[in-house]
């Protein structure tokens, strides 16, 4: 957030530098910045609280619904920055340096108390959008995509990531995602809050 102080002597300036910040506000309204950072090999760092973000979604694909074999038998959890969230429900676009990020697990059976059902196993990846209209100019929907996979024989994961081939990510979410690329039609926070300020379920 940008703070401006003002006094009677320079009421002049002040009021010039409240109308740059207002002009900026309109280009990048949030008190968030963007969460993306790169490192000097120009790969972008993997925002290790995303944790705390908005989780947008959760889907689950499982062999037992495709003929026994998934094309990616998998659970996924979406999580959206939370400048970019609160840009999305003013004005339903994702601002410039929207971070999502996929954390991908496998799909686990079980049978609890709440009856037989999937659950999240271990985290095998995390997969992310970034969207920049300088970086990626020439890219679909100025989305860079990105990967960060579980390193072999560890515990840990790739921590940073250099751009992926547009070819190997696009191709299905410029062909089958409903809204600027991302798959909003698997994520009813996106829809419900969609340019319209809300950020509860929708009761009215
Ligand atoms: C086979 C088609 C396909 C390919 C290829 C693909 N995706 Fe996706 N992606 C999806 C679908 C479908 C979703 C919606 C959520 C879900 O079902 O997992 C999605 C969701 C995402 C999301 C969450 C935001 C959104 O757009 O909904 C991210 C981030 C993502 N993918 C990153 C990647 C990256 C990085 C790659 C390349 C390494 C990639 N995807 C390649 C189909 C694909």
């Amino acid at each position: 957030m940008i703070k401006i102080i003002c006094s009677q002597s320079t009421k002049l300036a002040c009021l010039l530098a409240l109308l740059t910040a207002s002009v900026l506000n309109t280009t990048y309204a949030e008190d968030l910045p963007s969460p993306a950072k790169f490192n000097t090999d120009n790969e972008l760092i993997l925002p290790l609280n995303y944790r705390e973000w908005v989780q947008v979604g959760s889907n689950v694909s499982p062999n037992e619904l495709n003929n026994g074999k998934a094309p990616f038998n998998e659970m996924r959890t979406i999580y959206m920055d939370r400048g970019a969230f609160q840009h999305w429900k003013k004005t339903g676009k994702f601002r410039k340096g929207t971070l999502l990020l996929k954390e991908v697990m496998s799909a686990e059976r079980y049978k609890g108390l709440t009856g037989s059902g999937y659950a999240a196993g271990d985290v095998v990846a995390v997969a992310g959008m970034l969207k920049d209209s300088e970086k990626f100019a020439n890219e679909p929907g100025n989305w860079g995509f990105f990967r960060y996979p579980k390193l072999d024989n560890s515990e840990l994961f790739q921590k940073t990531s250099k751009q992926f081939p547009t070819g190997k990510c696009s191709g299905c979410h410029v062909s089958g995602a409903q809204d600027d690329m991302v798959f909003t039609q698997h994520y009813p926070v996106l829809t419900d809050s969609k340019g319209t300020g809300r950020v509860a379920v929708p009761v009215e």
